[in-house]
Parts: C-alpha cells; sequence; structure tokens
C-alpha cells in the first residue's frame, strides 16, 4: 500500500470510528420488559392460558424467570418458560387451566446479557375484586442482597488484580528477558494465574444468588448453579477458568530457558480469551453496535493489563535489584511501552464511556458517572506520577555499561512506581463498582 493509499485508509477508519462513537444510540443498559400479555393493572372478563412478556433484548430461555402467584402466594403457573413464537425476545410461560376470579401477580427475574439481574412484579386482574401490588399479599423478590453485592464487587476486584499480575508477562518478555528465571518475578504470574482461577470459581458461586436476590446461604444451591450454568455469563466464567488453568501449566514451561515462540503465541491467545471473558459479559454487549465496543474494552482491559501488570513487576525489581542485573535497558523500554498503554487507556475508556452512558448529563447526574469521573480523576493524578518516573528513566540512562537508573534515580523511580502501583489498584476498584452499577443510575 502506497503513503497516500495508508493515510486515505486511515481517514477512513478514524471518520468510521468517529461516526460509531458520536452518532450510533447509546447502550440499552439492562434488559427491560417492553410489554407483557396481560399487560401490567388489566382486569380481564376471562382466565388467561399464559402470561408473556417480550424484553428489549434476547436473553434467551431462563428457567424459573416467570413465576404468576395468587393472592395467598400459591404458585399458579404451569410447566416451564417457553418461547410462544418467532420473537427472540418473547418469553411466557402457561397457567393453570379455568383460574378463578381474583388477583394475580407476575414476578420475573431475568440475567441481562451484562451479567446482571433485573427482577420485578406486575399485576392482572380476572373479574372483579381489587388489584395486588408487590406491597400487597406476596412479597416480590427485587433487589440484591447487599452482603452478596458487597462480596461480589470485591472477588471483581481480585479478579481484576489476578489479571493485572498475569499481564505481568509481556513485561518479562518484552522489557526484562533476563527476568524470566527470577523465582520472584514468576511467583507473581502463577499467583496471577491462580487468583484469576479462583475467582471465575468465586463469581460462579454468587452468580445465583446475586441473581436471585438471596444470601450467602444460597451459593451452594444446586437449582441457582444450574441457572448460572444456563445463561452465557456463565459459561463464559467456566472458559475463564480453564484459560487461567491453561496459563498456569503454560508459565511453567515458558519461563525456563530456552525460550519458544510457540509457546509464548499460546499464552498470549490463552491470555486474549481470559480478556474475552471479560469484556463479553459487561455492559459493552448491550451496545447495540456490540461489536465496537467489545473491542474498545478489550483494548481498555489490554492496555491496563500490560501497563499495571509491568508496572508491579517493575516495582518488584526495583525494590529488590538483582545485583549482576543491569535495569537502565529495563526501565527504558517500559517507559515507552507503559506510554503507549495509558494513551491507548484513556482513548478507549473515553469511548467505552461515550458508547455506554445514556447521555452526557449522566457524567454528573448519575452514580455511574461519579464513578466514571473517579476514574478519570484517578488517571488525571497518575499522568505527572508517570511523567515524573519517566523523567528519572531520561536523566539516568548514562550510556552503556553505566548503571545510572540503579544508582543515582533509583529512590525516585521507586517511589513514582510504588505510587503508580497503589492509585492503579484504587481506579481498578472504581472499575469493580462500575461494571456492576446501571448506566442510567
Ligand atoms: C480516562 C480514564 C478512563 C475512562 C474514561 C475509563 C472508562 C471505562 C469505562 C466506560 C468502562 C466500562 C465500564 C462498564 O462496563 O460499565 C471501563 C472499564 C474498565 N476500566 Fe476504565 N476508564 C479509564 C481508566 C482506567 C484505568 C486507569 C484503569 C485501571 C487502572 C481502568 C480499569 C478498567 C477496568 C478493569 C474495566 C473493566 C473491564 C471489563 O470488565 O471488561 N480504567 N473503563
Amino acid at each position: 500500500m502506497t503513503g497516500r493509499a495508508a493515510r486515505r485508509a486511515l481517514a477512513l477508519l478514524a471518520f468510521l470510528a468517529g461516526w460509531l462513537v458520536l452518532t450510533a444510540a447509546p447502550a440499552s443498559a439492562h434488559v427491560e420488559i417492553i410489554s407483557s400479555t396481560p399487560g401490567d393493572g388489566t382486569r380481564l372478563t376471562a382466565a388467561p392460558s399464559q402470561v408473556s412478556v417480550t424484553l428489549s433484548e434476547n436473553v434467551g430461555i431462563q428457567p424459573g424467570s416467570l413465576k404468576v402467584v395468587d393472592t395467598r402466594g400459591a404458585a399458579v403457573d404451569t410447566g416451564p418458560v417457553f418461547q410462544p413464537g418467532d420473537v427472540a425476545e418473547q418469553v411466557a410461560v402457561r397457567l393453570r387451566p379455568g383460574l378463578p376470579d381474583g388477583s394475580y401477580l407476575v414476578e420475573y427475574a431475568f440475567v441481562s446479557a451484562d451479567s446482571h439481574p433485573v427482577r420485578g412484579t406486575f399485576a392482572f386482574v380476572v373479574g372483579t375484586g381489587p388489584l395486588i401490588t408487590s406491597a400487597g399479599a406476596v412479597a416480590a423478590a427485587t433487589g440484591t442482597d447487599p452482603t452478596v453485592d458487597v462480596v461480589a464487587t470485591i472477588v471483581r476486584w481480585l479478579s481484576f488484580a489476578g489479571v493485572v499480575l498475569l499481564g505481568g508477562l509481556v513485561f518479562l518478555l518484552t522489557c526484562r528477558p533476563g527476568g524470566r528465571t527470577d523465582p520472584r518475578a514468576r511467583r507473581l504470574l502463577v499467583t496471577g494465574a491462580w487468583l484469576t482461577a479462583a475467582t471465575a470459581i468465586a463469581t460462579f458461586l454468587l452468580q445465583g444468588p446475586y441473581a436471585a436476590g438471596r444470601g450467602l446461604g444460597a451459593l451452594l444451591d444446586p437449582g441457582l448453579l444450574a441457572d448460572t450454568f444456563r445463561v452465557s455469563y456463565g459459561k463464559l466464567l467456566l472458559v475463564r477458568l480453564a484459560a487461567a488453568g491453561v496459563l498456569a501449566l503454560l508459565l511453567r514451561r515458558l519461563l525456563a530457558p530456552p525460550a519458544s515462540g510457540r509457546l509464548e503465541n499460546a499464552a498470549m491467545i490463552t491470555g486474549f480469551v481470559v480478556l474475552l471473558s471479560f469484556s463479553a459479559t459487561g455492559h459493552p454487549v448491550t451496545d447495540p453496535v456490540m461489536y465496537f465496543s467489545v473491542a474498545a474494552d478489550l483494548a481498555h482491559w489490554g492496555a491496563i493489563t500490560v501497563w499495571a501488570g509491568g508496572l508491579v513487576q517493575l516495582a518488584l525489581v526495583l525494590h529488590r535489584p538483582p545485583p549482576a542485573e543491569d535495569l537502565d535497558p529495563v526501565v527504558t523500554r517500559f517507559s515507552g511501552l507503559a506510554m503507549t498503554c495509558v494513551t491507548t487507556i484513556a482513548i478507549s475508556g473515553g469511548v467505552l464511556a461515550l458508547r455506554i452512558m445514556p447521555s452526557v448529563t449522566s457524567l454528573w447526574t448519575t452514580t455511574y458517572g461519579w464513578l466514571l469521573l473517579g476514574k478519570i480523576t484517578g488517571l488525571v493524578i497518575l499522568l505527572p506520577v508517570a511523567n515524573a518516573a519517566r523523567k528519572a528513566v531520561l536523566s539516568g540512562v548514562g550510556g552503556p555499561g553505566r548503571r545510572a537508573v540503579a544508582t543515582a534515580n533509583l529512590t525516585r523511580l521507586r517511589l513514582a512506581v510504588t505510587t503508580e502501583v497503589i492509585l492503579a489498584a484504587v481506579v481498578l476498584a472504581l472499575a469493580a463498582v462500575l461494571t456492576a452499577t446501571p448506566p442510567g443510575g
């Protein structure tokens, strides 16, 4: 391709990206009920044979997601949830034939494509009599258990930390090849793989009680485990678990000499699968142009893992430098890589925010927006710290054979890198809360 053609292709790509960010409808948040038959508050002259709902997104057939009860709380639906027609977003449940006159409450509980539960109720009346509501005779299950919520957020944060530690592999392969045999560097990577695996199992166990609004006591409920397995989120968690296991096995051989390009490629592909298991289950999948947001999320995640994973590895080597190792080339290589990563994080984060938030004003009118502002502030504070580290590197590199960084600027560099690691951990915690917060709320 000539330089002119390449420039044109880039301009076209930039135009398409800009057009997608600014013009397409933003993500619609969690699944919603568009309509139902019978409708909420309807008074019917004859008992219906089924209750059906049309949802804002195709979430598949989720067993137990629709229940109908009478005023005493007794179930009046029969058989499983099914699709009554060709519309993928429509699901229904059959009712007992010949229901007597009275009020009926429909309880729904769906897991959105982004893994968050949505629950609620609506009611209808057959014949005369008062219309019951969820505050009436039957307690409707809405909201999530607060303890499960907190534990799930902590587990999500730990899962982010696990993936970040795994990202340190890129640092070892590209910036510090001499560190491949350093047992402390290897231990960090293996910890990352096990943390990713352990948090995938914990997230799988928590998802059932989280979606059903139950407490930690329901962690091993066989019905809830089966429900989690049926939804794509549960399957992707098992894929993440398998990928983390493969990485744990690969790491052992990958870091032992001699270097193997094939093993490195296998590790990168498996790492990509781990990242995809996050990006394909979060808010980006609710975007009407899903592939665009999932790709932006992958770029965001990829840059975060390389940058923050590298920072942790760098902090380790700076705090206890191996006596015979020249750190100049290591910090110089990482400095360039980190700049590219931070630029990618800021651009992809901005693109994601524009795609996921319902409007720009939600930035200061919603909890989601405030959390996002917190992340942006974290990055803004990080920039001068990263710049200080960069200056320490630039002034410290004194030429071949001189280990200037390891002497004159080591203290400055250590302080800057440790501060960056702490700030990154705080921003990761904000991201863990953000991914569970509805974009419109
Ligand atoms: C300009 C700065 C940033 C902006 C505007 C931004 C924005 C976003 C947005 C909109 C999301 C999607 C959240 C959702 O699913 O609802 C996201 C995800 C995420 N962000 Fe950021 N972010 C920024 C910086 C950072 C930094 C510095 C870190 C890490 C230290 C970080 C870590 C994450 C993580 C781990 C996720 C979750 C990815 C996933 O689960 O797929 N972000 N970010």
